[in-house]
């Protein structure tokens, strides 16, 4: 049985000693004296708190333990196997790590002089040509903090498209499927959009008669994750897209799941306009805690106008950010997005190569796969839909049947896994599954020759 490290530790307010300092701040008037070529702006009499906020008082060793005895307390990917389906990058190598916290990186400010970040810029351009080449779309947009930003922002895209041809009055639905993540229906609903759900078939595709029907002329769009978020591959895509742009809608890529795909097929050349990629998921940032994470999008050539401002523009000599463009939806978050994020991706290709991109998507199929097959002879475990295709990046199984036969449920097995020293598996997503229980694993790519 697996034990991790466990401390009795109370919260840090019960900690501590009433006037025990861990660091001794310079009074504000002596900073000021410091920095006189420079002075700081002094806050305003009436605005200056009389009581003293109330701070835990404690040594510098003391919030050190504190916060090292939290740590050994948590599970991570560094610590063992760490299956959570969907949500998070399952490798990640420590180089990008080192990369993301040198102080070239963390000590530059997005209001610096242009000609002084001219390296990073160069770093953010690259990066966006690249992901662009992944994708098969004509130009991105870094500024995206996650998936779901990604998905709003790929919405307003739409949006604007539909107002430029003049018709947005009577494109007012967007369509997605039954096994979609659910930020999808909550970012088109953000952006405006009236939902219209389309059921899976017995495959855990897309139904294309339901999507026939479900499309008229007010379909603004499609969005779809392909694999699905069972981990299948919408074969139908090449028909799909087809119907959706037979009535002048666009289509969306959900790149959650672009791990399985890498350097195989690209979402633009399945017809996709629209696509955003899950940096934290695919190019190596740890995020299983929720940390920070980039969704850039990538664009067809005709939506490139709508993209926020600004953009990282090259003349052949150096880089600048280019604000002028009238079609812009504007900014969609400050700056140029999550840049230590973008950094890690772009150390990631970088150091994988086209060649190591198609090896990952490979490897993450044949995990899955791997998954599938040992957990298939479970008693009580049932996959779902289409028992004979492969699965992509991930597979998800139903415990239905176990929940029926002995009351334990796809939430009691997960939990049970920490026992065993494992990460908990994601559970009941997508909802077309009962009792869903959803892995995937990933596990550092082998050595090439
Ligand atoms: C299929 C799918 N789409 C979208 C998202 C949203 O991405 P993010 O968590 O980066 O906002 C997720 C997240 O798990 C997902 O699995």
């Amino acid at each position: 049985m697996f034990r991790q490290a466990h401390w009795n530790e109370p919260v840090i307010f019960q900690l501590g000693r009433k006037g025990r300092k861990g660091h001794i701040l310079p009074a504000v008037e002596a900073e000021i004296r410091h920095t006189k070529h420079h002075p700081l702006p002094s806050l305003p009499k009436e605005i200056l708190r009389q009581i003293p906020p109330k701070l835990p008082e404690l040594s510098e060793v003391e919030v050190v333990r504190h916060f090292t005895r939290l740590s050994q307390m948590n599970y991570g990917v560094d610590l063992g196997l760490y299956p959570l389906g969907s949500c998070t990058m399952k490798y990640n190598p420590k180089l990008n790590e080192f990369l993301a916290n040198t102080s070239s990186l963390t000590e530059l400010h997005p209001y610096q002089d242009k000609s002084t970040v001219q390296g990073i810029l160069e770093i953010l351009y690259t990066v966006a040509k690249w992901l662009a080449e992944i994708t098969g779309t004509h130009e991105i947009c870094l500024q995206p903090a996650a998936g779901a930003q990604g998905e709003f922002l790929g919405a307003l895209i739409m949006r604007a498209h539909h107002k430029f041809n003049g018709n947005i009055h009577e494109k007012t639905e967007l369509i997605v499927p039954d096994s979609a993540h659910g930020t999808n229906p909550a970012s088109g609903t953000m952006a405006g959009f009236n939902i219209v759900i389309v059921p899976s078939n017995h495959e855990g595709c897309v139904d294309l008669d339901a999507l026939r029907s479900a499309v008229t002329k007010h379909t603004a769009g499609l969005m779809l994750t392909n694999p699905n978020t069972l981990g299948i591959f919408e074969k139908d895509i090449g028909e799909i897209a087809n119907i959706v742009h037979g009535v002048g809608g666009l289509l969306y890529y959900d790149g959650a799941n672009l791990n399985a795909i890498l350097g195989k097929v690209r979402p633009g050349d399945m017809g996709f306009d629209i696509v955003h990629i899950n940096i934290h998921k695919t190019f190596g940032t740890p995020h299983g805690g929720g940390g920070p994470g980039a969704g850039p999008i990538g664009v067809s050539e005709k939506l490139e106008k709508y993209l926020p401002v600004p953009r990282i523009v090259f003349d052949g000599k150096r880089f600048s950010l280019d604000y002028d463009r009238a079609q812009s939806i504007g900014k969609i978050r400050s700056f140029y997005g999550n840049v230590a994020v973008l950094m890690r991706a772009y150390a990631y290709i970088l150091s994988l190569g086209a060649e190591g991109l198609v090896e990952a998507a490979e490897i993450s199929v044949l995990n899955a796969n791997y998954l599938l097959k040992k957990l298939s002879s479970i008693h009580g475990f049932e996959l779902p839909f289409a028992k004979n295709r492969p699965r992509k990046h991930e597979c998800v199984f139903s415990l239905k049947k176990l929940y029926r036969e002995t009351g334990i449920r796809a939430l009691d097995f997960s939990k049970r896994m920490l026992d065993y020293g494992m990460h908990a598996p994601t559970t009941y997503f997508p909802q077309i599954v009962e009792e869903a229980l959803r892995l995937n694993q990933r596990n550092p790519l082998r050595k090439r020759s």
